[in-house]
């Protein structure tokens, strides 16, 4: 079984408009819908979970049964506090429905509306022969580390780093048992589950992204996303 789970429990407060921003429609379609209806449109994937904020429950729940067409089940739950509770709160759902060995979850932030098939299907590939994988592209720009905002700490090599974006998925089995393992503070810490897979010592394999799969966070990423969406998506 593959779940995708799109986490759409954010606040979108650096965007700083009126609803979330996964709420906000590019080219006359919400990020939120455009994630979603990727997952209904892949052909492996078997169900949809939904995470949002309290306040926007019955509002998620009527916007797809008016806006989506699909033969999947999608279902509509509540997010949490951080990501990482709402990315819990998956996990919770779907052990109660009950999640076999071979249970296989995508983790997507709904504010990352342009995957594609490829991504989709490479990423359930891999977190089935490897458990857990994030989605990256190699980084362009020098990364630098710095622990105090200061003094430069160290200059990883270019080659050694990448940007990551998501999807990330993993054994959903997996990901809960190492989720509910970790100390609290630890696990609050932690913003994602391939960080949960990272501080278990356990490896997390790398799925090629697209430069276009970019997250909108900022008002500025909003004219980029519509420019990508009439390039890349809304023409076809
Ligand atoms: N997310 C979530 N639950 C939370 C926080 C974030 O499901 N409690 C989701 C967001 O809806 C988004 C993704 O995680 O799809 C990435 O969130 P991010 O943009 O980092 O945070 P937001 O809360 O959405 O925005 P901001 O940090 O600007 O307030």
């Amino acid at each position: 079984m593959v779940t995708a789970a799109v986490l759409a429990g954010g606040s979108g407060t650096r965007m700083g408009a009126e609803v979330p921003k996964q709420f906000l429609e590019i080219n006359g379609k919400s990020l939120l819908l455009r994630s979603i209806e990727a997952f209904v449109r892949n052909q492996n994937v078997d169900n949809i979970i939904v995470a949002v904020g309290d306040a926007f429950f019955e509002y998620t729940k009527q916007l797809i049964e008016a806006k989506v067409s699909s033969e999947k089940e999608i279902q509509v739950i509540v997010g949490g506090k951080t990501r990482s509770d709402t990315l819990f709160n998956v996990l919770e759902f779907m052990n109660k429905k009950g999640m076999s060995e071979n249970s296989i979850v995508l983790t997507h932030d709904a504010v990352r509306p342009f995957i594609t098939d490829r991504i989709i299907n490479d990423n359930i590939a891999a977190a089935e022969k490897y458990s857990a994988c994030n989605t990256v592209i190699p980084a362009t720009d020098t990364i630098l580390v710095s622990s105090d905002g200061q003094f430069i700490d160290s200059v990883p090599p270019r080659s050694t780093v990448y940007h990551a974006q998501t999807p990330q998925s993993f054994n959903a089995k997996r990901l809960y048992e190492l989720c509910k393992g970790l100390p609290d503070e630890v696990f609050a810490s932690l913003t994602d589950g391939c960080s949960v897979f990272t501080v278990c010592n356990e490896r997390v394999y790398l799925v090629r992204g697209e430069e276009y799969n970019i997250k909108i966070t900022y008002p500025e990423d909003i004219k980029r996303a519509e420019n990508i969406a009439v390039q890349y998506f809304d023409n076809k």
